[in-house]
């Protein structure tokens, strides 16, 4: 199974011809509702109200001003994703224009995953402990094992991963979801929790966060399927611990909130809250007169999503093999990307 498919390639072409005029957003992540089925101590967006939802027709208009301002991948998320039933047409538009990912908590995956499956590039299930401790830390009983179910039911389907959310509470057990990713035979990814105001304050802090995250980073040197890079734990580590920053890029990654409005400047300092729909905007001249001067020492966040792409450099070569060329390979082989090898049940 390819990782890639040429809309990636078209893609690519797409963001760099964006890019070369200015500022232009690369990722866009969307939230597609807040509501959930699980109520996780850490997370803000269960609690709120949803509005009425974008109908396909708006989800199509919203992709089609992505594509317009640079776009090439398309993450969605919410709340719960599986819990809207046009789920499948909403991830068939955007697999037409898009590399397409998805995150969900995993309660629904096994019943959904036929209809979803032909449109995911990639699928991330979220696991922030084993067994208990993901019960607890997501405050609805069983919600481990509909995870792991979910993830038996998709392996060898869709390429995945393990999302993982380290929390205050859960940061001692980091090592044991990377060894449960091993045996299940898929990806792993980290993030660590931000403290939302109206949320749980679960940001693990003080050096035993540190500690994580440097047995994380040596976990993933000796071979651990940890899809984070390298450079992502030295930057956190030297930002948080350190007193050396990294130049954060908030314009690398847009977001978009379940009524299609562009959320500024980032994720988490916006709290998710958006302003004006992405189709009445002119992104790209947006994206080159707002001041983003002010965030780029702001280092509040680690969400791969902002950090990642802040960090690629097309002066490091290694950045250039994993993230253009192994893709483009694993393409043209057709043959999958070693850290997200699928292992038969
Ligand atoms: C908001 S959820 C939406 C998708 C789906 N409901 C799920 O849990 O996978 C997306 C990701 O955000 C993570 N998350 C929740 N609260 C967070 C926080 N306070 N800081 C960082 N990530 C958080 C979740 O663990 C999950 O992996
Ligand atoms: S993290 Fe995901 S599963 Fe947990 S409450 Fe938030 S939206 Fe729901
Ligand atoms: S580091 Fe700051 S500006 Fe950058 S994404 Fe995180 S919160 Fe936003």
């Amino acid at each position: 199974m390819a990782l890639v498919r040429p809309v990636f390639l078209r893609g690519l072409w797409r963001s760099m011809r964006a890019g070369a005029g200015g500022k232009a957003p690369v990722i866009a992540g969307h939230k597609l509702l807040y509501r959930c089925n699980l109520e996780c101590s850490m997370c803000p967006f269960w609690r709120r109200e949803d509005e009425q939802l974008l109908s396909v027709d708006e989800e199509v208009r919203m992709m089609d001003s992505l594509a317009r301002a640079g776009v090439s991948f398309l993450g969605f998320e919410g709340g719960e994703p599986l819990l809207r039933r046009d789920l499948p047409e909403i991830l068939a538009e955007s697999h037409e224009r898009f590399h397409t990912s998805l995150v969900t908590n995993g309660w629904l995956l096994r019943n959904r995953i036929d209809d979803l499956a032909p449109y995911l590039d990639l699928l991330f299930v979220s696991l922030d402990g084993i067994g208990a401790l993901h019960d607890r830390l997501r405050g609805i009983p069983g919600s481990f094992d509909r995870a792991v179910a979910g993830i038996r039911a998709v392996r060898g389907r869709v390429p995945l991963a393990i999302s993982s959310t380290i929390t205050r509470e859960n940061m001692d057990d980091a090592e044991k979801v990377v060894e449960l990713a091993r045996r299940l035979g898929v990806g792993v990814t980290f993030q660590v929790a931000y403290n939302y105001s109206t949320a749980d304050r679960m940001a693990p802090e003080g050096q035993k966060l540190r500690g994580t995250l440097e047995r994380l980073l040596a976990l993933k040197e000796a071979g651990a399927p940890i899809l984070e890079s390298r450079e992502y734990f030295t930057s956190v580590v030297d930002s948080w611990y350190r007193g050396i920053p990294w130049r954060c890029k908030p314009w690398m990654t847009m977001n978009v909130d379940p009524q299609g409005r562009i959320v500024l400047p980032c994720y988490t300092l916006r709290e998710y809250g958006g302003d004006t729909p992405v189709w009445d905007v002119d992104v790209r001249a947006l994206w080159n007169s707002y001041d983003w001067g002010p965030y780029e020492r702001c280092n509040k966040c680690a969400l791969a999503c902002y950090l990642e792409p802040s960090l690629f450099r097309w002066t490091s070569p290694t950045m250039i093999r994993e993230r253009i060329l192994d893709p483009i390979i694993s393409y043209l082989d057709a043959s999958p990307t070693p850290a997200l090898t699928m292992v038969p049940t």
